[in-house]
């Protein structure tokens, strides 16, 4: 089983290209905007969404990953600025390891950049069609949808988990189908094909989010390059949450809903071996393992190849990532 840090190594050569090609798109002659744009992109991030753009088309269409460089940067690009603006929104003071770009150089500079490089995205998501680029126009409106479910129902303790599953799909699931269909209809292949990759990548989302909401309580800020415990400080109501509310004895449950308005009980509470307890943390990972398993079977529908198997990877280790980042 390959490590996530493996994985990418045998990729690095199409990451750089991905690098190369973001950074030749948010050229523009007014220099504090091109450095405050590189400021974030350049900070890393996994480039798990235009890597998932590159084998999903090799995969359909059999050609060069050359000619789709584009449409991975304009998926990466949506995918930051939704980061800048999402930081602001929880605000959070840390992203991929550097100080959040509204709290360098304010919230003001952060919404415009986060506009710039929206409206680059669309530009190179231009390139390859009206079809690809109302795919790309669509992930955006959703992500919005899910932005603005997810503030609606900011300390909702009766949150219920359809909600919550409704919340996460579309401000990060449909966001990664939007991917993989957007490079399978570049690549002009068959509608079987175009479906299998795209339920493949929207459940890929949907494990990604419950993992991500996981490693907000137990993952490491240093490994992860941002902050931990942002969801409880912002009263964004989370499966692991979900399931804690609903199964705690009275005095913990008001000690997390307490949490959740914001007060610190220290040393007193201690959140994460808290959640370990109420077994939050492993219903959500099945939670997580169940989505990858539906994706894996979309995927078996696309027969076997190495790029298959890459994606298989993948998937895998997704759920994996718990333990590395923990
Ligand atoms: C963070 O995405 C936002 C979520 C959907 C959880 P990533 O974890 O892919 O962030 P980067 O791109 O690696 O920084
Ligand atoms: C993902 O949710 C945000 C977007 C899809 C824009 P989070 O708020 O959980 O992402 P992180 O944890 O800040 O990366
Ligand atoms: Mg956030
Ligand atoms: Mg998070």
């Amino acid at each position: 089983m390959k490590s996530f840090l493996e994985w990418e190594m045998s990729l690095s050569e199409k990451i750089e290209d991905v690098n190369r090609r973001l950074q030749v798109s948010i050229y523009t002659e007014e220099e504090a905007l091109f450095s405050m744009a590189k400021y974030t992109l350049e900070a890393g991030g996994k480039r798990f969404r235009p890597l998932l753009i590159i084998i999903a088309y090799s995969i359909a269409s059999g050609k060069d990953y050359k000619d789709i460089l584009d449409l991975a940067a304009g998926y990466e690009l949506i995918h930051t600025a939704s980061l800048i603006h999402d930081d602001i929104i929880d605000k959070s003071e840390l992203r991929r390891g550097r100080e959040t770009l509204h709290v360098k150089e304010g919230v003001d500079n952060a919404i415009v950049v986060g506009d710039y490089l929206f409206a680059k995205a669309y530009e190179l998501g231009s390139r390859y069609g009206a079809a690809v680029s109302k795919i790309m126009a669509d992930a955006s409106s959703r992500l919005a949808e899910g932005q603005i479910l997810e503030a609606k129902n900011l300390g909702n303790l009766e949150l219920t988990e359809e909600t919550y599953l409704k919340i996460i799909s579309k401000k990060t699931a449909f966001f990664f189908a939007a991917c993989a269909e957007g490079a399978a209809v570049a690549a002009n292949c068959n509608a079987l094909l175009r479906k299998s990759l795209t339920d493949f990548a929207f459940n890929l989302g949907m494990a990604f989010q419950v993992t991500d909401d996981i490693l907000d309580i137990v993952g490491s800020e240093e490994k992860m390059g941002k902050p931990v415990l942002v969801d409880i400080k912002h009263s964004a109501i989370t499966l692991p949450i979900i399931y804690a509310l609903r199964n705690s004895d009275e005095k913990n449950r008001i000690a997390l809903e307490e949490s959740l308005q914001g007060k610190d009980h220290g040393d007193d509470f201690d959140l994460k071996s808290y959640f370990l307890k109420t077994g939050s943390i492993d219903y959500s990972f099945k939670m997580a393992r169940s989505y990858i398993e539906r994706a894996m079977e979309a995927l078996k529908k696309t027969g076997t190849s190495p790029d298959i198997n890459l994606l298989m990877e993948l998937a895998l280790i997704v759920i994996e990532r718990i333990e590395e980042l923990a």
